[in-house]
């Protein structure tokens, strides 16, 4: 069983290599309950209303975004929780200008090119924590079409959208055997402060950091470690973390000097962060949906507790 799924994740892997390569963008989306009926005016009133579908751009092709985001909003799920689309610009005032002019957003900020799009999934949570919407998700690539697709429902609770696997607190994982491991010191730390506890052994990771998220899931974690982590992307030279640790360096790792090392522990924290680390949730989610059978609300993802009129039903 476990070498089939091994091949399996490495051949996913292959394909978002392809697809995904210089994408950086994080939809963060909340979803206000689609079936209306089961849900209540004082909640909905005291959040935000609709999916926040959080996009981070650098210099990618804006109507690429554009054409991505239509396709995002023709799923029935997405679109019935009326979402709301922000994009954070990271490519300069002229893609910032060219992003304006076609206003598909709700609100567009420009914002410094730093620590790509897990900087700005933390932005994101920082700055709209109080009134988060029901759900929210990262990404921007096709695997995340087909997920949402089939399994996104009102009790999402962390679903990853791109690739799922088995870390290690090094962040060593079969999707990526030619890099050794030790390669990510800073995981086992976020770990920690996440989950209260010491790294296991292996935990099930969203790699490359795209997935959905509810508020309930991110509300696990206090504003304040959002802050933390954040603040971390912008540590000064002569910080203690910068000059004496490997914060912003891999380390005993073959993995290319250039990669950004915190952000890959980011994308690979949110599983901590989320509390949906169960390596079966890897291990049942190991093809695109159209490849193999997603039909069960539970591949992919973690559950919130929801009663069965939260509308569980198919999408
Ligand atoms: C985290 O998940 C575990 C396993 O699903 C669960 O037993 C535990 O109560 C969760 N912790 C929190 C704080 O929700």
């Amino acid at each position: 069983m476990a070498a089939r799924e091994v091949a399996a994740l490495t051949f996913l892997a292959a394909v978002c290599l392809l697809c995904a390569a210089p994408a950086a963008a994080w939809s963060s989306s909340t979803t206000a309950h689609r079936h209306s009926l089961a849900f209540t005016a004082p909640e909905a009133a005291s959040h935000a209303p609709g999916m926040h579908i959080v996009i981070s751009m650098y210099q990618e092709d804006i109507m690429q975004v554009q054409q991505y985001l239509q396709r995002l909003l023709s799923i029935h799920s997405v679109a019935a929780t009326r979402p709301r689309i922000f994009l954070y610009v990271k490519g300069g005032p002229e893609f910032f200008a060219r992003a304006r002019e076609l206003s598909f957003a709700h609100e567009i900020h420009e914002v410094p090119n730093i620590g790509r799009e897990q900087e700005t999934y933390l932005r994101h949570v920082v700055a709209h924590y109080e009134r988060l919407p029901q759900h929210a998700l990262p990404n921007y690539e096709e695997n995340m079409l087909s997920r949402l697709q089939t399994l996104f429902g009102p009790r999402t609770g962390a679903m990853g959208l791109g690739l799922t696997a088995v870390c290690t607190c090094e962040g060593h994982s079969q999707l990526w055997p030619e890099w050794g491991a030790g390669g990510f010191i800073r995981l086992r730390e976020v770990w920690a402060l996440a989950q209260g506890t010491l790294c296991p052994h292996e935990f099930a990771c969203f790699h490359n950091g795209f997935l959905v998220a509810s508020r309930a899931r991110l509300h696990l974690q206090t504003k304040k470690l959002y802050e933390y982590l954040l603040g971390l992307f912008t540590t000064s030279a002569d910080h203690p973390l910068r000059v004496n640790e490997f914060l912003y360096k891999h380390h005993t790792s073959n993995i290319p000097e250039e990669w950004p090392t915190f952000g890959h522990v980011m994308e690979r924290s949110w599983n901590a962060l989320l509390n949906c680390t169960d390596v079966n949730i890897a291990y049942s989610c190991s093809a695109v949906c159209e490849q193999e059978d997603c039909t069960g609300l539970e591949h992919c993802q973690c559950l919130d507790e929801g009663s069965p009129h939260d509308g569980v039903a198919p999408i």
